[in-house]
């Protein structure tokens, strides 16, 4: 078996499917608690394939852990579970604190114990992956370079220095216990299940329902999106390969400003599905007030994974943009399920 985190999320759910699509693979126990951002729904192909044992819980609750630890004898734990919306991070910082910090440290705690009670050849064979964000470093003018391994950490909102404390935790277990840890460091992702609080699925919605799409500041901030499926692609081959105790960073080689992701994604919908009004989408762009402390620019260095690991993403923004916009257009009975009332109630406060 392999133990997932926080698989009923956007990304945790796509590789869960990912994964289990391969015949051959380890079953996989899924532990997640379903918070407003974990959605079974995700997984319902799943439901009878015996090979995926869902779990509802926390990641910080130490009996829990460590009671399906020592049931399911994990060979690997790829530890997705965070919350991971900068703007509820404003809002709200204590859960972020609470899951990505404390929840990870409990997590490493109750696997470490685990993995060293276990025999040497299962020890030898034991990986711990935590998902990160290229977040951890900070903001880049336009003109410096993308961001390395090396690159300071220099998070700059209550998200991203969540996400960096658990980078170090982790880190820190690999150097002062040997646990057995590899780390990835991803940027903005896009595709199928994403939850539409952020910006790609938002944007679907909100045109699809003649609401206003919303740009923070003047919309020239750059992000560098990766295809959900090349992400998944990239956490399995470090999962294989990757050298214990390194951090790989995980990039689309596709930056963009938030204007012109938000422009595209309006001009596929005026081909696939036009506006009754024959109007262009772009009509509802509408410019919003600016994020507090909003990083500019992040821009992912792939190479070190490419040199080391041969990987590379396959999906350029074109392709993936187009695939994810046919996507929601094909899935409106998922999307009716995840427009709840606290979804609604979060629009609300967010852009009233
Ligand atoms: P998401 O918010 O869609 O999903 C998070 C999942 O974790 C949800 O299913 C939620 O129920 C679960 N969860 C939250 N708190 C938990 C807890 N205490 N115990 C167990 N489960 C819990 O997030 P995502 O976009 O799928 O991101 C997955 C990981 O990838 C996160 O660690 C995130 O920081 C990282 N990441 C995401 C992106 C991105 O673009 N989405 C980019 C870089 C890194
Ligand atoms: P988001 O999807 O929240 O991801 P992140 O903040 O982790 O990069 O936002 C992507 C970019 O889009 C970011 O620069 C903020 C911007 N944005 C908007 O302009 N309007 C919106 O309504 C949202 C949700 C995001």
């Amino acid at each position: 078996m392999i133990l997932i985190t926080g698989g009923a999320g956007f990304i945790g759910s796509n590789f869960t499917l990912d994964w289990l699509a391969n015949p051959d693979a380890e079953g996989v126990v899924n532990l997640d608690k379903l918070t407003y951002a974990g959605n079974l729904a995700n997984l319902a192909s799943l439901k009878e394939d015996s090979r995926h044992i869902f779990v509802r819980g926390d990641i910080g609750d130490k009996e829990l852990v460590a009671s399906l630890l020592k049931e399911y004898q994990p060979r690997a734990i790829v530890n997705f579970a965070a919350e991971s919306h900068v703007d509820r991070s404003i809002h709200g910082p204590a859960e972020f604190v609470a899951t990505n910090i404390v929840g990870t440290f409990n997590l490493l705690e109750c696997a470490r114990e685990y993995w060293s009670g276990l025999d040497e050849a299962a020890k030898q064979a034991f990986r711990f992956h935590h998902v990160s964000t290229d977040e951890v470093y900070g903001s880049l003018s336009a003109t410096d370079p993308a961001f390395t391994e090396t690159n300071a950490y220099e998070p700059n909102s209550p998200y991203s220095a969540s996400k960096a404390a658990s980078d170090h935790l982790v880190r820190a277990w690999f150097h002062t216990y040997g646990f057995p840890v590899v780390t990835t460091n991803c940027s903005n992702n896009y595709g199928p299940y994403h939850f539409p609080e952020k910006l790609i699925p938002l944007v679907i919605l909100n045109a699809l329902n003649g609401k206003l799409l919303p740009i923070y500041g003047d919309g020239q901030q750059i992000r560098d999106w990766l295809y959900v499926g090349d992400h998944c692609s990239a956490i399995r081959e470090v999962l294989a390969k990757g050298k214990l105790g390194e951090t790989y960073n995980i990039g689309g080689w596709n930056e963009k400003a938030n204007i012109d992701v938000v422009k595209t994604i309006c001009s596929i919908l005026d081909e696939l599905k036009p506006r009754v009004d024959g109007k262009p989408y772009t009509e509802q762009i509408t410019f919003v007030k600016d994020r507090p402390g909003h990083d500019r620019r992040y821009a992912i260095d792939a190479r070190k994974v490419e040199r080391e690991l041969g990987w590379r993403p396959a999906e350029k923004f074109d392709t993936g943009i187009r695939k994810t916009v046919q996507w929601y257009l094909d899935n409106p009975v998922w999307i009716e399920g995840v427009v709840s009332g606290s979804y609604r109630d979060w629009l609300s406060k967010q852009y009233s």
